[in-house]
């Protein structure tokens, strides 16, 4: 049992760090460790004293309640820490699924979210993103795991209040395991969190971090929300891979989590106005059709005119401009670019323009 190659991860390792304008990662650009800690409210002296044991297999309880209070009505006992959102992911698809079970989720995706479960052998139904964020749509879906990525990767598209609510009542009529991919969560269109479907009573699971979000993904700590039994299975299963997460990165996510209404509005402002940035120009951008600003997230979904290779446009683009963007390639769906939002904002509005100069990339 072997996943297929991970198709973002080649290019993302070969430019994310030489490019000029980085629109190519889902996360916000990154901040040093000084200014983490200026974040988290931690002192340089705090981080020396810092007992360099093992943390507590499910994560320590100071964290735990830190990211249960994020969720209504969920327990501290129903948190368990892992090493990255891919982590968490990984150990709920081996619980919750048996070979020849049926993944529906909304495509494209982020590979993880079906190369995992067909790896254990699931079939997957592909939920087009541009009817998945109707409530209709779901009714007749059969499957025995929902996963339901919200604020979506690549897309940045998310539910409306009606077709929200709509969809949550249909589940629980449904009685089948919901997993909500919430890694975004801290990025709404607007307001400071957005909504979670995860309810542990109802088998809604749910997956999240806040590291994309706040610039902070080097600390690799996610985390799984599932009712108490299933998690005592993760967490038994977790014991095989990581174990524990770094004691350094559990103090500062701490203090990321308790100290986030500080800095987190000069975040979003800035995610916003790089989508107001890119929402004005990528029509002059060469050889682009359409574009649905993002309701939610980091990253948006921009169509190229018909028959252009997204690879190639993509290649050209960074030799060109040293703007890197992902290609639809990367997600199994040609003629399409994935664009992230969390690059500087000088640098955003710098690389635009180059890229709106740039007159032969195909
Ligand atoms: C929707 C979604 N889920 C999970 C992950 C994995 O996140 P992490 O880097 O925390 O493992 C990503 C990463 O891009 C993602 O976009």
């Amino acid at each position: 049992m072997e996943p297929r190659e991970f198709f973002i991860e080649d290019r993302l390792e070969r430019f994310r760090l030489k490019a000029f304008c980085n629109l190519g990662e889902s996360g916000l650009g990154f901040f040093r460790l000084e200014e983490v800690l200026g974040m988290a409210e931690i002192s340089f002296s705090d981080l020396l004293d810092l007992p360099m044991n093992d943390s507590p297999n499910q994560g320590s309880l100071e964290l735990r309640k830190a990211i249960a209070s994020l969720y209504p009505g969920v327990s501290p006992d129903q948190v368990l820490v892992t090493t990255g959102t891919g982590e968490a992911l990984y150990l709920a698809f081996h619980i919750a699924l048996k070979p020849q079970n049926k993944v529906a989720l909304i495509w494209p995706a982020f590979q993880a979210l079906y190369e995992i479960p067909k790896m254990l052998g699931a079939e997957i139904v592909k939920v087009p993103h541009e009817k998945a964020f109707l409530a209709s749509t779901w009714k007749d879906i059969d499957a025995d795991l929902y996963i339901l990525n919200h604020p979506h990767n690549p897309t940045g598209k998310t539910f409306s209040d009606w077709e929200w609510e709509t969809l949550i009542a249909e589940f629980r009529q449904k009685k089948k395991q919901v997993l909500f991919d919430e890694h975004y969560r801290f990025l709404p269109s607007e307001g400071f969190m957005g909504r979670t479907g995860v309810d542990p009573n109802h088998s809604f699971y749910g997956t999240g971090s806040f590291t994309k979000c706040f610039g902070v993904t080097g600390l690799r700590v996610g985390w799984l929300i599932a009712e108490e039994s299933f998690l005592k299975r993760t967490r038994s299963f977790k014991d095989y891979l990581t174990h524990t997460v770094s004691p350094i990165s559990e103090r500062i996510a701490l203090g990321l989590l308790n100290a986030k209404e500080s800095f987190l509005p000069k975040i979003q402002l800035r995610v916003r106005k790089n989508i107001q940035s890119f929402d004005s120009i990528w029509k002059e951008l060469p050889h682009t059709e359409s574009f649905t600003t993002p309701a939610g997230g980091l990253v948006g979904w921009l169509k190229l005119k018909p028959g252009i290779s997204s690879e190639d446009y993509a290649d050209r683009l960074f030799e060109k401009t040293g703007v890197f963007v992902l290609p639809g390639s990367n997600f199994e769906e040609e003629g399409f670019l994935r664009i992230g939002f969390g690059e500087r904002e000088e640098r955003m509005i710098e690389g635009l323009l180059r890229w709106k100069k740039c007159t032969d990339l195909i």
